[in-house]
């Protein structure tokens, strides 16, 4: 749970419970509530509204007084999947949170919802909720406007271009690491030539129905990928900078497709390397970091609403390096956005096409020594197993 989310709870708690609270910290727990700009409802354990925030008021069109004659029920159909997030929370999660959801009720009718819930430990069967709208939301608004301008023919074309210089610059590295070096070390740079090739083949093979062949999905070991990630980024682009690693051994495979998720991670560490060498750090660094985190949820892009997929495997890689430009910011997804002379501008938007195939999520945070692109994928399910 985030320390906002921490901080709000608190807050409520002290807010919705009264007695227990000096009065002389109450005034300034409402004011904090009240000037949040994001909406912050509780429920007790019957789904009554005990507690709205003025941004919720807003949000749900309700003032508080007429909230607290309601419930959950009365402001949402009762197939809203708010219910089953509710009831989980009530169940044993602590916090779940869930994006783009549709609120289509008689009061209240809103798409891209993102929500995130927490449990009141203190006040069992009280549940908080924080509510925000697709504008708040606008990273993964971005996201899917990234999804559609990869998607076009032509963009797909120059992506698959673009993508063939990758794997070749490292084939090249390893190549030229290999005329210089010692007989010890040619097995491993001929391993890495060939996977390589491997990959520059299986890119080329999907040439001709590039969008429109589903990819193969198989349970992929992503520290494997990682390591390989460094390996290339170490023998060509990235020579000389250091690489950390924080992994978490006991990750479960991501469901995905092995050389798609090498493009993604050898776009992200590339960018990192770039950003790091035009920026001059004296300790630059690139971290790799794995996690299995509860909680994050999505639509499935490819069935009904009602079926959300759980994102529980996190990849990051962050660099200490200047930050992303602030007039790139708004654009980071979208193809022929570069701030590099010779920069096309294609990496992120095709890493935001195979993330999205993927049907997983991106979170970007950007700051000068601290740039993060976070990767939130789903883990093999049950019925692939079978
Ligand atoms: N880690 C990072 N630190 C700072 N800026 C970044 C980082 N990653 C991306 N950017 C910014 O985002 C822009 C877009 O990145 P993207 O990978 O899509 O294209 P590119 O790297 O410029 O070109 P290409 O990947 O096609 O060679 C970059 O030009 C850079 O300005
Ligand atoms: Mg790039």
């Amino acid at each position: 749970m985030s320390g906002v989310t921490k901080a709000v709870r608190r807050t409520v708690l002290s807010v919705v419970r009264r007695s227990p609270v000096p009065t002389t910290q109450l005034p300034e727990a409402v004011s904090i509530l009240a000037a949040m700009p994001v909406a912050v409802v509780v429920l007790s354990e019957e789904n009554r509204f005990t507690y709205a925030n003025p941004a919720a008021e807003q949000f749900l069109g309700l003032s508080f007084p007429q909230l607290a004659q309601l419930s959950l029920d009365d402001v949402l159909p009762e197939d809203s999947p708010l219910f089953l997030m509710v009831g989980q929370l009530r169940t044993g999660a602590t916090s779940i949170a869930d994006h783009d959801l549709s609120f289509d009720g008689p009061r209240l009718s809103k798409k891209g919802i993102s929500v995130q819930g927490t449990t009141l430990s203190e006040d069992p069967g009280s549940v908080l909720l924080i509510l925000q709208d697709g504008n708040t939301v606008r990273s993964l608004d971005r996201q899917i406007a990234a999804r559609n301008a990869a998607r076009s023919i032509t963009g797909m074309a120059a992506i698959l271009a673009h993508e063939i210089k990758n794997p070749l610059s490292g084939i090249r590295g390893a190549a030229q690491l290999l005329e210089s070096s010692v007989a010890e070390t040619d097995q491993e740079l001929t391993v890495l030539i060939r996977e390589e090739a491997d990959r520059i083949r299986a890119l080329v093979d999907r040439m001709e129905v590039f969008g429109e062949k589903p990819v193969a999905m198989e349970a992929v070991n992503i520290h494997r990928v990682l390591e390989h990630v460094r390996r290339v980024a170490r023998s060509g682009f990235g020579d000389g900078l250091r690489f950390s690693e924080s992994y978490d051994p006991s990750l479960p495979s991501v469901w995905g497709n092995r050389d798609q998720l090498v493009q993604v991670l050898l776009n992200l560490v590339k960018n990192a390397a770039d950003a790091l060498i035009a920026g001059g750090a004296l300790e630059s660094e690139i971290t790799l970091i794995t996690r299995y985190q509860h909680g994050l949820r999505l639509a499935n892009p490819t069935s009904d609403s009602d079926n959300r997929v759980e994102l529980p495997l996190l990849v990051v890689v962050r660099d200490n390096g200047p930050g992303i430009p602030e007039d790139i910011r708004p654009h980071l997804f979208e193809p022929f956005v570069s701030s590099k002379p010779s920069g096309q501008g294609l990496g992120l938007a095709l890493v935001a096409k195979i993330i999205a195939d993927h049907g997983g999520l991106i979170e970007v945070e950007s700051r000068p020594g601290r740039t993060e692109f976070r990767l939130h994928l789903p883990m093999l399910a049950e019925e692939d197993a079978q």
